[in-house]
């Protein structure tokens, strides 16, 4: 068996970004990349884990020896991971899941015609995955340790920190990783500013480098909460 802090343990990680289809040709997304779900699959890995990895859009490849689901919309996700949770010690959901879908989708590609007026789209809201699989855990005997991810834009009106801690109570999930996402910064990109909020009360840890090296932080955060 794999040797180090998680070996023996079951990790699940959702990467990548939810698409939310319109008709059979058009969906709605977003700018996750995946990366960082895919460097906390490595590290997790590298840590010892059993790793399902649950990937909806992704720009990178997933690394050998996880078992991987493929997604696609925020509803297949919730389906993956509440299927995860009673075999999951820690639940990582690094996911950038839509808020809302279309409340309907086209049979058909929707058309431009002249006669026709201009589409409007309704959406509705999609489930909170995060906050449900907290809901859930104590039925399944599920994740010890949950953790979720808040991209702040850095709204110069709002204190990123006392947001983030609000979601942290709101979700109710056990760790939060809160980045600061600007136009250039974090999507996409390989390095990673962020901030690792616990629900413990321990203080904030800053984290600064490769998505892999925050990646490692917060599975040793997983970790150190798994053996106390
Ligand atoms: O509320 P907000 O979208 O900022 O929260 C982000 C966290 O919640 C991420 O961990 C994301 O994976 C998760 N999430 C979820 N279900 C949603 C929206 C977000 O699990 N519908």
């Amino acid at each position: 068996a794999a040797a180090g802090p998680l070996a023996g343990r079951t990790v699940t990680i959702t990467a990548g970004g939810t698409r939310e289809p319109l008709d059979p040709v058009r969906f709605l997304g977003n700018r996750s990349s995946g990366k960082q779900g895919m460097a906390l699959a490595e590290a997790a890995l590298a840590a010892g884990a059993s790793v399902n990895l649950i990937a909806a859009a992704v720009e990178v490849p997933a690394p050998a020896g996880v078992r991987l689901t493929r997604v696609e919309t925020a509803l297949e996700l919730r389906s993956a991971v509440l299927a995860s949770l009673a075999e999951s010690d820690v639940l990582i959901m690094a996911a950038a899941v839509a808020d809302f879908r279309p409340a309907q989708v086209a049979e058909s590609k929707i058309k431009k015609t002249d006669d026709a007026a201009e589409p409007v789209l309704q959406l509705v809201r999609n489930p909170d995955i995060l906050a449900e699989s907290v809901l859930r855990r104590a039925d399944t005997g599920g994740p010890a340790v949950i953790v979720g991810f808040a991209a702040e834009t850095g709204d110069p009106d709002a204190d990123p920190l006392t947001h983030a801690q609000l979601k942290l109570k709101r979700k109710g999930c056990d760790l939060l990783v809160l980045n600061v996402v600007g136009r250039d910064l974090v999507f996409g990109s390989d390095t990673s500013a962020a901030l690792i909020l616990a629900a413990d009360g321990s203080e904030p840890l800053p984290v600064e480098g490769s998505k892999r090296e925050v990646a490692e932080a917060v599975l040793a955060r997983a970790a150190a909460a798994l053996n106390p």
